[in-house]
């Protein structure tokens, strides 16, 4: 594309009043992804060298393009007092013969777009050409109007309407001008309208009393949408969604309830895989091929080898997942944690920073963190890692072919070597060498008749059993443990 001699200047300076959340649309993220790199890296992938002008949150804005584009520059609008003078900002920078001008608040454009405007502006030798889109009921948007009456053209904004102004075509907000035209006229426009601003606008119709060749290309209405609102936003990211499902459908990926599901962009999800209802892939994911993830998982930057299979309300972020591994349901998963073929995470565990070896499992209520696990492992119901003391984390080591029994609580740092045992309901202190069980809990106490004495007491009659409750608080004389024990 850059054999036509063209450039970008895409204008981001605005407040986003509209949006009325304080912070600028364009960082935004729709479908994960911050709404000004929609635009700015079609540009980039067109080759098309762009300035952004700034102003408002312009460090963020600017240190967001810079970690996502190859090059790009700056130019500061000391006051955002229109588009017209954001683009006026720019003229220092212009070193090309066309000047592509693009508003950075439209995530939904592409490509086709673009390349149409450019090819036909310079096969046409056009001073100015913009793209146009049809609306159904332009009075309803708050779009610059497209007039063109007599081989003239003008826009007219939302705000500058009158009765006799009927179009049914809006203006998209993407401007290709002859570099020598806009260094003639930008001095000269003017703020002399509703919303006292600056008007790129206004260069359309300059242009076309000086007779100057002016040339449209429509586009898709979809495809040109811009966010000024959050309802604008909502809408622009459906579209984006459905546009990323349409696309996974293609390459083979089943959705059970596809309008129920969220897909970011940057994502990979491989053929033959299914997608339950409520399922959100969100930024960063690799799905391999023939997995299954049940209703309502979320799965955050994190890699899925072929046919894993997550069941439903299961979390998982910032880890590695190899292939044929099941991990839920209700199970979370997080923070570089790393699951190695075959392994098995069941309900209500989580597990953190850590690595469960291949074929081991960690199928019920459990907490691991900061765990270092071998291979065919069999983690017991309830078992937890105490890896923190208040002040530090600690890591269990768990070798291959370790039992743990249910209920264990594993205080860190702890080593517990191959084929050792655990007994249920321990508390493991001390490392476990290998091939040894380790028991590490109360020993049982039966006491023979006891439970016979008991009941008399129960039996007893009220007043007296409300007496003894009173003075002895608990089980009649029974106050500690050591009581039970000798009772
Ligand atoms: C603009 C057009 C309108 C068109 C619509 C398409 C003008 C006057 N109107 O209206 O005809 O139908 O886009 O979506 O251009 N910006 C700056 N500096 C400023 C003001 C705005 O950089 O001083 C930036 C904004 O950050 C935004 C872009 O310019 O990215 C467009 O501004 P916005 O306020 O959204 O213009 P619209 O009212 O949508
Ligand atoms: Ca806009």
């Amino acid at each position: 594309m850059s054999k036509y001699s063209v450039q970008a200047v895409m204008l981001a300076a605005g407040k986003s009043k509209r949006f009325n959340t304080g912070n600028s649309k364009l960082l935004e993220k729709l479908c994960g992804q911050e709404l000004i790199l929609y635009p700015a890296k079609l540009l980039e992938t067109l080759n098309i060298a762009s300035t952004f002008v700034l102003n408002y949150q312009a460090d963020e804005i600017q240190k967001v393009l810079q970690s996502n584009l190859r090059h790009a520059s700056y130019v500061m609008q000391p006051e955002p007092k229109g588009t017209g003078d954001a683009l006026a900002q720019t003229q220092a920078q212009w070193n090309h013969e066309n000047i592509l001008v693009m508003n950075g608040d439209m995530p939904l454009v592409t490509e086709e777009i673009l390349t149409q405007l450019i090819e036909k502006h310079v096969s046409n030798n056009a001073t100015v050409s913009f793209v146009t889109a049809h609306h159904p009921h332009p009075a309803t948007t708050g779009y610059g109007r497209v007039i063109s009456q007599d081989n003239t053209f003008r826009i007219i904004e939302a705000k500058d309407l009158q009765e006799h102004h009927e179009s049914c075509c809006i203006n998209a907000g993407i401007y290709l001008f002859k570099k020598d035209f806009l260094q003639k006229h930008i001095a000269t426009l003017t703020n002399e309208n509703a919303a006292q601003e600056f008007y790129i606008t206004d260069l359309i119709k300059i242009a076309s009393d000086e007779q100057l060749t002016i040339k449209t290309i429509t586009a898709p209405f979809d495809h040109i949408r811009g966010v000024n609102t959050l309802k604008e936003f909502w809408t622009a990211e459906q579209i984006k969604r459905s546009e990323l499902i349409s696309l996974w459908m293609e390459r083979g990926v089943r959705f059970d309830v596809a309008q129920s599901v969220h897909l970011d962009v940057n994502i990979q999800i491989g053929a033959g895989t299914r997608i339950g209802a409520g399922v959100h892939i969100l930024q960063g994911s690799t799905i391999g091929t023939n997995c299954t993830i049940d209703p309502f998982s979320i799965i955050k930057n994190t890699s899925l080898g072929d046919e894993c299979h997550i069941l439903s309300h299961s979390v998982i972020s910032d880890s590695f997942i190899e292939r044929e591994c099941k991990v839920g349901p209700f199970a979370h998963i997080r923070d570089k944690s790393y699951l190695k073929h075959n392994a098995i995470v069941g309900n209500f565990v989580e597990v953190c920073r850590s690595t469960i070896g291949t074929g081991s499992k960690a199928k019920h209520l459990c907490y691991l963190g900061d765990t270092e696990m071998g291979q065919k492992v069999n983690v017991g119901a309830g078992t937890i890692t105490c890896n923190y003391d208040g002040s530090q984390k600690h890591t269990t080591i768990i070798e291959d072919e370790v039992f743990i029994g249910s209920n264990n609580t594993l205080v860190a740092p702890l080593t517990l070597e191959k084929k050792s045992y655990t007994a249920a309901g321990s508390t493991i202190t001390q490392d476990v060498p290998s091939e040894s069980l380790a028991i590490g809990r109360a020993k049982q106490v039966n006491k023979e008749g006891y439970a016979k004495k008991f009941r008399k007491k129960e039996t007893a009659p009220q007043e007296e059993k409300k007496n003894k409750q009173k003075d002895s608080g608990f089980f009649g004389a029974i106050k500690t443990h050591n009581d039970l024990l000798e009772q």
